[in-house]
């Protein structure tokens, strides 16, 4: 039995959403293949996600801070660190918001980058210590990005993911509705023609 972290980041209402619409067809399809998995739901604009300010940064400087704010703050941080690395699959869904991610998505990730949790600092560089995890990226823009040297969304998170160690990763990009409205239904199935192999991969 796996452990599936299906992360959300989007405010909309689903039925006005194309990722999370896509996203929700996904994971429903995930579980018929996978009845036996672990799915656990994170909506990054439903949790109170903590942000690295002073007090967060003070104690991880060594500071003590005898706050009880502070204190939750750190918690809360440890069990979004803890979570992600007591999960073996990572699902993201996310929206192109002006050519990254949503600001709550990256908070998020501020919670998973720990070092000597997830990643440590060796002579050598960089060691990732996320190891035989999976990451899959479902993404969805009005425009065409994925060429795009100037969006940092799927690239981003590829690259984060890279440096904890996940290096299985694959994403659904969903681009171009927008801009091109008459094909919108066209672009919506060719992401879904990819579920069957994606979710042989990621089973
Ligand atoms: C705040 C905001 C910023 C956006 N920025 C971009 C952008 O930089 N490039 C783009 O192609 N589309 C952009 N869009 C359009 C969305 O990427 C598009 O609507 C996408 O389908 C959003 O996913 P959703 O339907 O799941 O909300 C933006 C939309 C919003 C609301």
């Amino acid at each position: 039995m796996a452990k599936v972290l299906y992360i959300i980041s989007n405010p909309k209402p689903i039925d006005k959403s194309v990722s999370l619409k896509i996203g929700r067809d996904f994971i429903e399809g995930y579980k018929k293949e996978n009845p036996n998995d672990e799915v656990v739901e994170i909506d990054l604009f439903k949790t109170e996600i903590p942000e690295l300010d002073s007090e967060v940064l003070g104690i991880h400087s060594g500071i003590p801070v005898l706050n009880p704010k502070a204190l939750d703050k750190i918690s809360r941080i440890n069990h979004f660190t803890d979570q992600f690395i007591q999960a073996d699959k990572y699902i993201f869904v996310t929206p192109l918001w002006n050519l990254g991610l949503p600001a709550k998505t990256k908070t998020y990730i501020d919670t998973i980058c720990i070092a000597g949790k997830t990643f440590r600092y060796t002579s050598a560089g960089v060691q990732g210590l996320l190891e035989n995890k999976k990451c899959l990226h479902i993404h969805s823009s009005g425009g065409f990005h994925s060429k795009d040297p100037q969006s940092h969304a799927d690239g981003y998170l590829k690259d984060i993911m890279s440096f904890l160690g996940v290096r299985d990763y694959k994403s659904i990009i969903v681009e171009g509705h927008q801009a091109i409205p008459d094909k919108a239904l066209e672009i919506i199935s060719s992401a879904k023609a990819k579920f069957p192999e994606i979710i042989q991969w990621l089973s």
